[in-house]
């Protein structure tokens, strides 16, 4: 009995890339000369065994205590360790898990078959990580998990989708929809700074702030060269960032917004302190950003209480040959075709991974790499060119909420 909690635990406990390592590096210390290690073998075996029963026993009972009625049923690992960011698509009859057009917070230009997408097949995928099963969303029981708490997603318009991803999710276990409004009336829009959904019956806010760069960005210092329209300040939060503070789980994405053509050909250059960094690439700047977000995180988040999450960078499949239109298919691709690599979620991993505090890397960069066919393409609201980088809802934004949450309530939440 005992050993079968353990490996269920165990298996529960997905891999995350951060703990609490120092962002110093340690100094070496040598602590025994070859000549007298005979002489202090004995003790050394000693030591040892005395690690290893002590460390067993702290072991178990860590891992009795997070077993404590806090498992999710069904995420299931037979090899005792489970990244769910490795995986493929399966088909599944049972998806989608909400219809966008019965949901009020899906925007129109997210409905692909309210906007003439005729083939249904893309919706009908399940994520499966190689090693366990993450279970499916029941909105009755993470409704309830989430009682009087804020969910706070920062960042672009992907951001945007996986908040409205999250409320139809949840929609789905709310008997009175009009219980469920956004505080201040307002509609959802691309450039809309602030959005909150409150689920009145639950005392839940799931909100969602924009922040492209997650930096400040302002007026250039003065006597910048005249091509430079606006700095964006790698050292310095964006100014909202104090809305942010006391949320218990928040979500961080950007990339999207780190191009030539958005900085530097329309006039926004990079700044640190005082001076203007124009010869910075924007990997080095992207870098810096981020390390800006570190800090503040680890210095004005509480993360005793607050859970950060970082979305890495989400696959688009734009044509190689016209960059301005996708050949969408109907299908998931049968290989990654390279869009599994993403230097800026390199980046977002190795700043994670050197944090003094707990932060969580959700890996998407892979599992959306292959999913070709569900991105919005040409039925968009209104109409525009072809979206190759922005995606169908339902669809790829609700496996990220399926894994935030199996997580959450994994990780003993
Ligand atoms: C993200 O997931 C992919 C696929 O499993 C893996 O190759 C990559 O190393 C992961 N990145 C991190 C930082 O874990
Ligand atoms: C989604 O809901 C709309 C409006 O109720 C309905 O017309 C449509 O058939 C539904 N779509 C699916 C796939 O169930
Ligand atoms: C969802 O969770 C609720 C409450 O825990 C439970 O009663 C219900 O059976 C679950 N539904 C499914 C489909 O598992
Ligand atoms: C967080 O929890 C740890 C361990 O319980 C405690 O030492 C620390 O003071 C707490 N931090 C805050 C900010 O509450
Ligand atoms: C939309 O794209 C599909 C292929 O992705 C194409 O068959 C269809 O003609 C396009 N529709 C419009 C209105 O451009």
């Amino acid at each position: 009995m005992v050993s079968a909690i353990l490996s269920r635990s165990q298996s529960a406990r997905i891999r995350t890339q951060s703990f609490n390592s120092p962002r110093a590096s340690l100094v070496k210390r040598k602590w025994w000369a070859p000549e007298s290690f005979l002489n202090v073998l004995p003790v050394v075996l000693i030591l040892i065994a005395l690690v290893l029963v002590l460390g067993s026993v702290a072991y178990s009972s860590y891992f009795r205590d997070l077993s404590r009625g806090n498992l999710v049923p069904g995420l299931v690992d037979r090899d005792e360790k489970c990244d769910v960011f490795e995986g493929s698509w399966v088909r599944d009859g049972n998806y989608p898990l909400y219809n966008s057009s019965e949901c009020p917070f899906a925007e129109r230009g997210f409905n692909c078959l309210a906007n003439g997408r005729k083939d249904t097949e893309y919706q009908k995928w399940r994520w499966k990580p190689k090693r366990c099963d993450v279970p499916r969303f029941n909105a009755s029981e993470i409704l309830e998990r989430l009682r009087d708490k804020r969910v706070v997603f920062v960042g672009d318009s992907m951001s945007r989708t996986q908040w409205e991803s999250l409320i139809c999710m949840l929609m789905t276990g709310v008997s009175d929809p009009n219980s469920v409004y956004e505080v201040n009336g307002n509609q959802i829009s691309k450039t809309i700074r602030f959005l909150g959904v409150y689920f009145q019956a639950f005392n839940l806010r799931v909100e969602f702030f924009r922040s492209v760069y997650l930096v400040q960005q302002g007026l250039p210092p003065k006597h910048a060269p005249s091509r430079v329209k606006s700095a964006l300040r790698l050292d310095k939060m964006d100014e909202i960032n104090r809305k942010w503070v006391d949320a218990d789980v928040l979500i961080f994405n950007s990339g999207h917004w780190w191009t030539r053509t958005k900085l530097i050909d329309s006039g926004c250059y990079f700044q640190a302190a005082q001076s203007l960094k124009l010869g910075l690439s924007i990997t080095s700047a992207f870098r810096m950003a981020l390390n800006t977000w570190a800090s503040w995180v680890e210095t004005r988040i509480n993360t005793n209480k607050t859970h950060v999450f970082f979305r890495t960078y989400e696959p688009s499949h734009w044509s190689e040959s016209n960059p301005k239109v996708c050949e969408l298919t109907e299908q998931p691709m049968p290989d990654a075709q390279g869009n599994d690599r993403s230097e800026f979620a390199d980046i977002i991993s190795e700043v994670v991974r050197n944090m003094r505090v707990p932060a969580v890397v959700l890996n998407v960069t892979s599992m959306g790499a292959v999913r070709s066919d569900a991105h919005i393409g040409n039925w968009s609201h209104p109409v525009a060119s072809f979206d190759c980088s922005h995606w169908c809802l339902p669809g790829v934004p609700d496996a990220w909420n399926e894994l935030l949450f199996s997580y959450l309530l994994t990780d003993g939440w």
